[in-house]
């Protein structure tokens, strides 16, 4: 179900189909709702093996909603893995989201891609209300070695926000997200995630990913309603049986380690 339902776009460096964007919009004000660290929220951690995302899944119970969660990551440089090929692309992408794990219907995120490509390092913002396409930020550019807090707030199931904090600067962009046509978030899940960007219904290429060393989502909160009961998944990415990553948690920050292949 989800694993394979959920697949990213390929983001290009150079994407200019960006819609126009408001920037600094409020689309509302959250209700009251409690602000807990992520990692520490739930002491229930189960393990789960994915094709495609490792990192943290928190999810709420029935009765519960979350409202927006927040997370800093540096954006790691992208290096070919062991065995690997120099004259390859490999890309990943790092983002934060609400919904997507226990909710198919839909996914609001925003995060960042990173690409190794024949030598080359890039990387690009991006935010995306799952399953509607993905924008690239029209005014914020990231580079390999950013550190940036990344945030995404839901009002109601199909209103929200998305931010981009350059911790370098104080600069930050905001996205208001989210109309009648919009699918409806379920508000009852975050996820912290590095995976892979295969397309949507496997169109398109299914690039390998890179090994971007450890990359750390710290400063991990999430703001949800005080009787959330919430349980954390922790994921990994297994392909071909050998796992990819290795994932760590303590107090608020969720560390995913890069080991390659295990073979
Ligand atoms: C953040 O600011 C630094 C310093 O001005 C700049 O080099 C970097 O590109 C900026 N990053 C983003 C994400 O805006
Ligand atoms: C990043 O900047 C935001 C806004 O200034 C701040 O609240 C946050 O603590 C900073 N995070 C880190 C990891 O420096």
């Amino acid at each position: 179900m989800l694993f394979s339902v959920l697949f990213f776009h390929v983001f290009m460096a150079t994407l200019t189909l960006a819609a126009p964007a408001t920037s600094g919009e409020q689309a509302g004000t959250a209700p009251i709702a409690a602000t807990v660290t992520v990692p520490a929220a739930s002491t229930v951690a189960q393990d789960v093996d994915t094709n495609n995302w490792a990192g943290l899944a928190l999810t709420v119970g029935s009765n519960a909603a979350v409202r927006s969660v927040t997370g800093a990551f540096t954006i790691p440089t992208p290096a070919v893995p062991p065995g690997g090929n120099s004259h390859e692309v490999y890309e990943s992408a790092a983002w934060i989201g609400i919904d997507g794990y226990n909710c198919d219907s839909a996914l609001l995120r925003t995060g960042v891609t990173f690409i190794y490509a024949n030598g080359d390092v890039n990387a690009n913002a991006w935010y995306e209300w799952y399953p509607s396409v993905d924008r690239t930020y029209y005014d914020i550019k990231v580079s390999i070695g950013n550190l940036i807090t990344a945030s995404v707030t839901a009002y109601t199931p199909q209103s929200g926000t998305v931010t981009l904090i350059n911790n370098s600067t104080g600069a930050q962009t905001s996205v208001a997200l989210g109309n009648a046509d919009y699918a409806a978030l379920c508000m009852n899940s975050v996820e912290y995630i590095v995976g892979d960007t295969t397309q949507p219904n496997g169109a398109g290429p299914s690039l390998p990913i890179p090994d971007f060393g450890t990359l750390a989502f710290s400063d991990a909160f999430v703001s949800l309603t005080p009787s959330a009961s919430p349980l954390t998944d922790l994921l990994n990415i297994v392909q071909d049986g050998a796992a990819l990553t290795s994932v760590s948690t303590e107090y608020d920050t969720i560390t995913i380690k890069y080991i390659g292949d295990s073979e």
